[in-house]
């Protein structure tokens, strides 16, 4: 699995000169007292981040509007506002994966079909998160293919700025999804102003968003900004984490079998996530476990030394040096984790205080806003699927499973590319599994 910077870590250890003006790090302390240092700001290269021209909650680099924003949406994230939306996050989450492969099953010969998890999931996510975006359902491949194309124009323009011109073709999809996502916002200030009643969702989230300092709520281009940004930074994230934990459950039997046994013959009703959060702590861990050893979002944040300049391990940072944030390496680093390369759910269930060493959601003022919803998401779609399927790598698939090891000596994963989030490199060799009616 490539994930960057961890040669260099093996080779130069928690913080080392990246480029002149950079550093990288990677011990899970260090990294946590940087990101909760408040005065931390982002570099320049979240730039490429606002989709439309505009600051929007993840791109800005000013410390005082990041505050505001995480004041105006954070109470909308919290779960009594996410309970409003559950009806939502079901229906377009595990009820419809689960009518898809509950057909894709009585179609099969024998009740056993061949699905490819990593799509389904996929849909799924952009599924959710478009309709809470939108206010409304809108078909789910067009929305996959707008996010997606506007991923991958993000991180062409990211990578290489010379090919510009030869990518303007996204731009035609890009608009697409922008102009939507303006007239529903649009149509629901007219449903408001029609005395319609409030619909409890994301877009309604961002109209009503108000920071409880200054009072300030967000203008309608901020709104369409944050909401642009909601779709990117709220799908992929969530429906590959999904699909490594199922990947890695497929490579280790006897973790399955366990997650399994939590949740068979339990639930006479579809596991909500009340359910997983009173009485499921192997799944919940289990994907601490996968956001650990396989984070789908794997790369360097790139932070700025505030004014007067910084001491990490005794070495002094002087204020304006780039600060690379090692994720993918805080996660294995070997002075925090045991046996760091092996999945095993089960030190979370020995430790819970270990989640908080798990800093793929990131850490401090700038930590991740929609953690609680990926975590919903995630949940409840795996302990569903677990309880009500079983789950089997096709006999095809000869590259992959419990006996094929790394180099570490445990079972190899997927190939993995970085493109913003880690995702299979083949997923539509690699995410196939086979399943059948428990
Ligand atoms: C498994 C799922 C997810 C993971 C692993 C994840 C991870 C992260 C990480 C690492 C950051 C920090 C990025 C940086 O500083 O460069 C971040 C920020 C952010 N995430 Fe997530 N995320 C997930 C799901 C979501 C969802 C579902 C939403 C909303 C619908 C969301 C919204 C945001 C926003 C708005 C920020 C910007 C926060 C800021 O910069 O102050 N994320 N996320």
């Amino acid at each position: 699995m490539s994930r960057l910077g961890r040669h260099d870590f093996e080779k130069y250890g928690d913080i080392f000169v990246l480029t002149p003006d950079s550093v990288c790090i990677s011990n899970p302390g260090d990294i946590r007292a940087l990101l909760a240092n408040p005065t931390t700001a982002k570099s320049k290269y979240y730039n490429i981040l606002r989709f439309t021209g505009i600051d929007n909650t993840v791109s800005t680099q000013d410390i005082e509007l990041a505050n505001a924003r995480h004041r105006q949406i954070g109470p909308f994230f919290k779960p009594t506002y996410l309970a409003k939306m559950e009806g939502i996050i079901m229906k377009h989450g595990i009820e419809s994966i689960k009518a898809k492969w509950d057909r894709a099953i009585a179609e099969s010969a024998q009740g056993v079909a061949e699905v490819n998890y990593c799509n389904d999931f996929l849909f799924a996510a952009f599924d959710i998160i478009a309709t809470l975006v939108y206010g409304q359902q809108i078909d789910e491949l067009k929305t996959a293919q707008w996010i997606d194309t506007t991923l991958t124009y993000i991180g062409i323009r990211s990578m290489v700025q010379l090919v510009f011109p030869f990518i303007r073709p996204l731009d035609s999809r890009y608009n697409q999804l922008s102009n939507y996502i303006y007239n529903s916002i649009n149509q629901r200030r007219e449903h408001l102003a029609s005395g319609q009643p409030k619909p409890a969702d994301l877009l309604q989230a961002f109209i009503d968003a108000e920071d409880p300092e200054s009072k300030v709520q967000m203008s309608h281009d901020q709104i369409h900004g944050e909401c642009m940004l909601m779709m990117m930074a709220g799908s992929d994230t969530t429906s590959h984490t999904i699909s490594w934990t199922v990947h890695l459950l497929m490579l280790y039997p006897h973790h399955y079998q366990r997650a399994v046994d939590e949740v068979y013959g339990k639930f006479p009703h579809t596991i909500t996530y009340s359910d997983c959060r009173a009485h499921l702590p192997f799944i919940e861990a289990c994907i601490f476990e996968s956001l650990r050893l396989a984070p789908v979002t794997g790369g360097l944040l790139p932070r700025i030394a505030p004014k007067g300049g910084i001491y990490i391990q005794n070495h002094f940072i002087p204020e304006g040096t780039t600060i690379f944030v090692n994720l993918a390496v805080a996660n294995h680093h070997p002075a925090y984790w045991q046996n760091p390369h092996e999945f095993n759910p089960l030190r979370f269930i020995e430790n819970s205080d270990l989640k908080h060493n798990v800093l793929t959601f990131s850490h401090g003022r700038r930590t991740c806003p929609g953690k609680n919803l990926a975590m919903w998401e995630m949940t409840t779609i795996l302990a569903n699927i677990i309880k009500d399927y079983h789950l089997q790598l096709p006999p095809d698939i000869t590259h992959l499973g419990p006996h094929i090891l790394n180099k570490y000596g445990y079972p190899r994963q997927m190939d993995s590319q970085q493109y913003i989030v880690v995702k299979p490199v083949d997923a539509q060799r690699d995410c196939r599994i086979l399943i059948s009616k428990r």
